[in-house]
């Protein structure tokens, strides 16, 4: 476990790290409030772009030093990503174009098990990326899809999503946080409650979770999962995890020449090696948090390391969220509404995401005075998520989305903004 004040101590350190974080490339002054549409960029990837991928040769190879050097770098970002997941092999590990490619990617590489007669879940808590692959292959083969609502409080209704699994239920996708409301889903329970009712394969979406908490694959049980580079402070990569044990049930779609084994089979055209520099530096600035929580136990190897620092930073957001809600109670106006979790004592159960609504104003009308008047960029939209259009049925909702970079400071600005927003 890190020492408890410890992420307290490097926060100031940890901020110069994202040249991004009170300026734009003009130089004109912001505070970014956005980073559920993705993170800050942190210093380590941008040099690790200039120094490391700009020596690469385009294609990896066993003969000549730069195309040894070029495989040898490739294996070592899958282990570093097999390391951030916990997975077992970095053969379980492949690189996509973005998320939502990995997943299209996977219900094609799926598609035998989809068939009249057999059904697969999605949930009204996902993004899109998680829901429309899996619905588009079930019409394309006759499968069933079947819908996981949510409870009142906007969480995933679990005792729903259990109801309706059988023995024909083939797949399950699944949110491991809502890029809207910051819900996390109690993954691990989930899951082996999942397997223990059907033989569905589970698909988890960690895009929204892994910059706020630690993602474990074997804790969790599921059988593959996705994240993005460009929230977890790197370039714009999908990146895919997929067990083993079910790689023979495979087939994506690939060129003859291609190899058909994992990872290889997975991955379309040479590899983006700049992307790859990119998303190492990014990993290897996670370390570096890790280490700095645990300063004890700096040999520690690299999957505990990383542990450490997104148990770290889930502590310290933690914190965030209570002062987030405290400063959102303080407003006490009627105009104002908060969608998800705003309990307190529940903070564990959210990252520091929030979805919001102001009576009076559209979302992009507040977006833009938020910017005119106090240089701040939030976001407004469908988010490409369900809950926004399916379970409460708009067109859009603003979302204030935190990360380990920002602290009171940032909250502070926030509703001094909006306190001026709404007395004028
Ligand atoms: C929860 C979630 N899943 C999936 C995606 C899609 O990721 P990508 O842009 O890498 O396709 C996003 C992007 O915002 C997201 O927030």
């Amino acid at each position: 476990m890190p020492e408890p004040d410890v992420i307290y101590s490097i926060f100031q350190k940890l901020r110069s790290r994202f040249p991004g974080f009170s300026a734009d490339a003009s130089g004109e002054r912001h505070l970014y409030l956005n980073s559920g549409a993705g993170s800050l960029t942190v210093d380590s990837c941008l040099r690790a772009v200039n120094t490391e991928g700009s020596v690469l040769n385009p294609m990896p190879g066993q003969i000549t030093p730069p195309e040894i050097q070029t495989r040898q770098f490739q294996q070592q970002v899958r282990q570093l990503v097999a390391d951030f997941l916990g997975a077992a092999s970095p053969e379980e590990i492949s690189f996509h174009f973005s998320t939502t490619a990995a997943l299209f990617n996977l219900a094609i590489a799926l598609r035998s098990l989809f068939k009249p007669g057999k059904n697969l879940i999605v949930t009204d808590l996902d993004h899109f990326a998680n829901i429309s692959p899996w619905e588009m292959i079930a019409t394309w083969q006759g499968a069933e899809t079947r819908r996981v609502r949510l409870n009142s409080d906007l969480t995933l209704d679990s005792g729903h999503l259990v109801s309706q699994l059988d023995h024909n239920t083939v797949l399950v996708a699944l949110t491991g946080a809502s890029n809207v409301l910051g819900t996390i889903v109690p993954l691990t329970d989930l899951v082996s409650e999942i397997k223990q009712k059907s033989p569905a394969l589970v698909v988890v979406d960690a895009v929204h979770l892994a910059p706020h908490a630690p993602v474990d694959v074997r804790e969790i049980g599921c059988d593959f999962l996705t994240f993005s580079g460009y929230k977890i402070f790197g370039p714009m990569i999908g990146l895919l995890y997929s067990r083993k044990e079910i790689q023979d049930r495979i087939a994506p779609y690939r060129v003859e020449t291609n190899k058909e084994k994992s990872p290889f089979c997975w991955e379309q055209g040479m590899l983006p090696n700049l992307q790859l520099a990119g998303l190492k530096g990014a990993l290897n600035y996670l370390l570096e948090v890790g280490r700095a929580a645990s300063p004890g136990d700096s040999s520690a190897p690299a999957r505990r390391t990383f542990r450490r620092a997104l148990e770290a930073i889930k502590r310290y957001e933690q914190d965030l969220s209570l002062y987030f809600l405290e400063r959102l109670k303080k407003i006490g106006s009627s105009r104002l509404k908060l969608y998800g979790i705003d309990s307190p004592g529940r903070v564990t159960s959210r990252t520091p995401t929030f979805a919001l609504e102001l009576a009076g104003l559209s979302p992009s009308e507040l977006k833009k005075m938020f910017w005119e008047r106090g240089r701040i960029i939030i976001a407004d939209g469908n988010h490409y998520s369900a809950v926004v259009v399916r379970h409460l049925q708009k067109s859009a909702l603003n979302r204030v989305s935190l990360a380990h970079y920002d602290g009171p400071d940032s909250i502070d600005l926030f509703f001094d903004c909006l306190e001026n927003i709404i007395s004028h």
